[in-house]
C-alpha cells in the first residue's frame, strides 16, 4: 500500500454520531471520500438529511440511524442498528456533543459557582455516560472487526484550564481518560483507540462567538494562528486517525487547536484586547 492509499478508508464500515452538521457532516464527507461505508446518526433522520444528500452525491449512500443521546437505551440501539445495516463496523467516530445551554438553546458560559445543576447533568449526560454507553456498546462490533477502530471527539478544552465551561471542560477530559484506558485495554483485541482535541471550530456550536465580532477577536488573541479552524481541518485530522496511516497510533490525544494549548510565557508578544467576560 502506498502512504497515500495508506490515508483510504476503502470498505471500511464506519458510524459517526452527530452527522447532522459542524464537524461531524465534514468527516462524514471527507470518510466518504476516502471510500468508507456510512452510518450517520443525529437526534433525527431529518436532520440528516442535507448530509446524507452530499454524501450520496459522492457516490456513497448513507445509512440513516438516528437517536437521541440523552436517552440511556439509545446509544446502544444507534450502535447495533449501525452494525446490522452496515453488516458490521470497524470504525466509531463518536462526535455528538453539546456545550451548557440556557432555557432557550443559547450557551450558557458561566463560572461553575452559576452553574445549576441541571445544566452540568445535561453535558455529563451527552458528552460523558452517552460517550461511555456507546463505547461499551461498540466494544464487541469493533473486537470482531479486523481493524477495530475508535475516535472519540473530544476538545482541547479538556486539556487546558477552561474556566466558564467546566462542565463541557470536564466531559472533554473524560473523553481524553477513556480514549487512553480503551487503547490499552483493547489494544491486544487489535482496536485503535484515539481522541481529537480541536480548538475553536466555526461551526453552529460557535455561532455565538464567531458571530459576535469583538467577542471572536478577543477568542482569536488566544490563538497562535489567529483563525478559527474549519470543519474540513477537523475532518482531515480525524481522517488520519480513522485511516491505517495512523495504524501504530493508539491512545493519543491529537491537539488540533492553533497554537491554543502551548504556553508562550507572553514572550509571542501577541497583543491581547481587554476580556469581555467579568470575572467571578
Ligand atoms: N466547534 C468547536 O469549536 C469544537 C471544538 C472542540 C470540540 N468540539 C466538539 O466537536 C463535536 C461536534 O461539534 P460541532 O461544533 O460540530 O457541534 P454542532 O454543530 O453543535 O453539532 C453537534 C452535533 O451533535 C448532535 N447532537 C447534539 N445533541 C445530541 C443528542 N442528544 N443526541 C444525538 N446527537 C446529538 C447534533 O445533532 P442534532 O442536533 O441534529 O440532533 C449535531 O449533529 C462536539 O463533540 C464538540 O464538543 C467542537
Amino acid at each position: 500500500m502506498s502512504t497515500l492509499d495508506s490515508f483510504r478508508l476503502d470498505n471500511t464500515r464506519a458510524l459517526i454520531t452527530g452527522a447532522s452538521r459542524g464537524i461531524g457532516r465534514a468527516v462524514a464527507v471527507a470518510f466518504a471520500q476516502a471510500g468508507a461505508r456510512l452510518a450517520l446518526s443525529a437526534r433525527s433522520a431529518q436532520a440528516l438529511k442535507a448530509t446524507a444528500e452530499q454524501v450520496a452525491a459522492l457516490g456513497t449512500p448513507a445509512v440513516l440511524v438516528p437517536g437521541d443521546l440523552a436517552i440511556p437505551e439509545e446509544p446502544g440501539w444507534v450502535v447495533d442498528e449501525a452494525a446490522r445495516l452496515l453488516g458490521g463496523l470497524d470504525l466509531v467516530v463518536h462526535n455528538a456533543g453539546i456545550l451548557p445551554s440556557q432555557p432557550d438553546g443559547a450557551p450558557l458560559l458561566t463560572p461553575l459557582q452559576q452553574l445549576p445543576q441541571q445544566a452540568w447533568d445535561e453535558v455529563v449526560a451527552i458528552n460523558l455516560n452517552a460517550t461511555a454507553a456507546l463505547c461499551r456498546h461498540a466494544h464487541p462490533h469493533l473486537a470482531a472487526s479486523d481493524a477495530g477502530n475508535l475516535v472519540l471527539m473530544s476538545s482541547v478544552a479538556g486539556v487546558i484550564g477552561t474556566p466558564m465551561m467546566e462542565a463541557y471542560a470536564v466531559s472533554k477530559a473524560a473523553q481524553v481518560s477513556l480514549a487512553r484506558s480503551l487503547a490499552v485495554g483493547w489494544a491486544r483485541q487489535g482496536i485503535r483507540v484515539n481522541a481529537l482535541c480541536p480548538g475553536w471550530t466555526r461551526t453552529d456550536m460557535t455561532a455565538f462567538a464567531h458571530t459576535n465580532g469583538p467577542l471572536s477577536d478577543w477568542l482569536l488573541a488566544h490563538v497562535p494562528l489567529g483563525r478559527w479552524a474549519e470543519p474540513a481541518e477537523v475532518a482531515a485530522a480525524a481522517l488520519f486517525l480513522a485511516s491505517p496511516a495512523a495504524g501504530y497510533l493508539t491512545g493519543h490525544a491529537l491537539l488540533l487547536d492553533g497554537g491554543v494549548s502551548v504556553p508562550d510565557g507572553g514572550l509571542a508578544g501577541i497583543p491581547k484586547p481587554p476580556s469581555p467576560f467579568t470575572p467571578a
